[in-house]
């Protein structure tokens, strides 16, 4: 819980600040925000993912313009050939073999009788279904997409996103701790004592409030008490975003699961992710060491002992 020991003249200009801020959300934004130059630099992230997202567009867009490309290519040359036919018709001195040709149609029965075309059909059908039947099995005791109804309609787009709220000023631990932390209603009313008071949503954490109970957010990420997950490892000293295991919360409305937080997520990561060993001395003498005995390998979590059971199971 953060001390908000403040003095009167401090209070005189949150409230001014506010005051001047109301209506004017958009300028906001541009400017920067609220939390300009802090730590998760959240334009850079936007930046990247709209880059990801775009990527993703102009792979749709390529896919439709080479179907319609392709449908343009196939009716332009039947009405070639009916073209073709039409004038081959026209013609007297044609023989007999040449009509039989002209008039030729294809027989689809045959197509259908084909054993080798059963067989392909059948053997794409199986793997298809096999395929099906492993992708189930493998996801029995997963939540990833676990999406669950909240019980005050709170967006993360409209916090993070839009009104660029710094992750660590709600989930106060995650740069410290091994618990990321969710808000107690206390950090929501620095704020929505003076915002959007009326809504029927803010509402519901005055209630809270006043019956002095928390409010009873479903909680949506959750590891079996086997496994060991520490937050400040990750984003403090590994430097890694939050949207690389939580995908783009400033986007979302309402949260989901992004990843599968299975084993096999971990360690893959550990695998490929090299050290951030700048400016962190503890590395200085493993650096050394590594690169005296296989500098031709990058220096991921993994070789630093990162796949070790006992790293994750206590
Ligand atoms: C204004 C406060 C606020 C800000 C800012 C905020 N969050 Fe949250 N976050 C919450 C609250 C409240 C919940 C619980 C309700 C929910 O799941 O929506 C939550 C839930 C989450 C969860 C799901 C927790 C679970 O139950 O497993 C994740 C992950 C998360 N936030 C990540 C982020 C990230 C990443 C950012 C920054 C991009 C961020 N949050 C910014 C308040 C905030
Ligand atoms: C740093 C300031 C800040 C904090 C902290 C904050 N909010 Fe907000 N919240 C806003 C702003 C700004 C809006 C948009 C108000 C508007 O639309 O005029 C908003 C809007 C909302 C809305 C939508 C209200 C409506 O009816 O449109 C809800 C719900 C909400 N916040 C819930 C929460 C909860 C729950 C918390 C605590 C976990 C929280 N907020 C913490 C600034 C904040
Ligand atoms: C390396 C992957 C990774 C990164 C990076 C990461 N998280 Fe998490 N987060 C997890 C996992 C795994 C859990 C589930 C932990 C558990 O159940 O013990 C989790 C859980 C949470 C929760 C639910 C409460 C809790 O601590 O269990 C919140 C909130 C959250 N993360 C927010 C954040 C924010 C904000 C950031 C960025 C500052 C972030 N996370 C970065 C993997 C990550
Ligand atoms: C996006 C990549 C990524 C994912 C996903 C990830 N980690 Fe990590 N993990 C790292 C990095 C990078 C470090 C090294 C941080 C450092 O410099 O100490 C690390 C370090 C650790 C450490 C400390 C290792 C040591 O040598 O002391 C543990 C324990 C750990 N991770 C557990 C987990 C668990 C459990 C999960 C899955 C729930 C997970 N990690 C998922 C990247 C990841
Ligand atoms: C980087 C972290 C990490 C390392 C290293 C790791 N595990 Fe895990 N392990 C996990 C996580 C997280 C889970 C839970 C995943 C899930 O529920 O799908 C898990 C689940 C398991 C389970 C499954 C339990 C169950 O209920 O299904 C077993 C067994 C297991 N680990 C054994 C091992 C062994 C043996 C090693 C060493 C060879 C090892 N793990 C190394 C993170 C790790």
């Amino acid at each position: 819980m953060p001390s908000f020991a403040l003095s009167d003249q401090e209070i005189t200009s949150i409230m001014a600040w506010v005051t001047s801020q109301e209506g004017a959300g958009t300028a906001a934004a541009a400017t920067g925000g609220v939390t300009a130059g802090n730590k998760d630099a959240v334009d850079g992230k936007d930046a990247a993912d709209g880059g990801g997202a775009g990527a993703g567009k102009y792979a749709d867009v390529l896919l439709i313009v080479l179907v319609v490309v392709l449908i343009v290519l196939v009716v332009t040359l039947v009405i070639i050939a009916n073209l073709m036919k039409d004038v081959l018709r026209g013609r007297k001195d044609l023989d007999g073999r040449d009509v039989e040709i002209l008039e030729q149609r294809y027989d689809w029965a045959n197509l259908y009788k084909s054993t080798a075309l059963r067989g392909i059909v059948g053997t794409v059908v199986a793997l298809a279904l096999l395929y099906a039947g492993v992708q189930s099995v493998m996801a029995v005791g997963l939540t990833q997409g676990y999406q669950p109804t909240q019980p005050i309609a709170f967006s993360h787009k409209l916090h993070a996103g839009e009104n660029n709220i710094n992750c660590a000023y709600c989930h106060t631990s995650v740069y410290k701790a091994k618990s990321a932390n969710i808000p107690s209603a206390n950090i929501c009313m620095n704020c929505h004592s003076q915002i959007k008071t009326e809504s029927p949503e803010i509402k519901k954490i005055y209630r809270a409030i006043e019956r002095k109970q928390p409010v009873q957010w479903v909680r949506i990420h959750n590891l079996p008490d086997l496994a060991y997950f520490n937050h400040s490892q990750h984003t403090q000293v590994g430097g890694i975003q939050c949207q690389t295991c939580h995908g783009p919360i400033q986007n979302m409305e309402v949260v989901y699961q992004y990843s599968a937080l299975t084993m096999g997520w971990c360690i893959n990561c550990h695998r490929e992710t090299p050290l951030n060993t700048k400016g962190n001395a503890y590395y200085d003498n493993l650096v050394k060491l590594h690169d005296k005995s296989n500098n031709a390998v990058p220096f991921t979590v993994s070789s630093n002992g990162g796949t070790e059971c006992s790293k994750c199971h206590y």
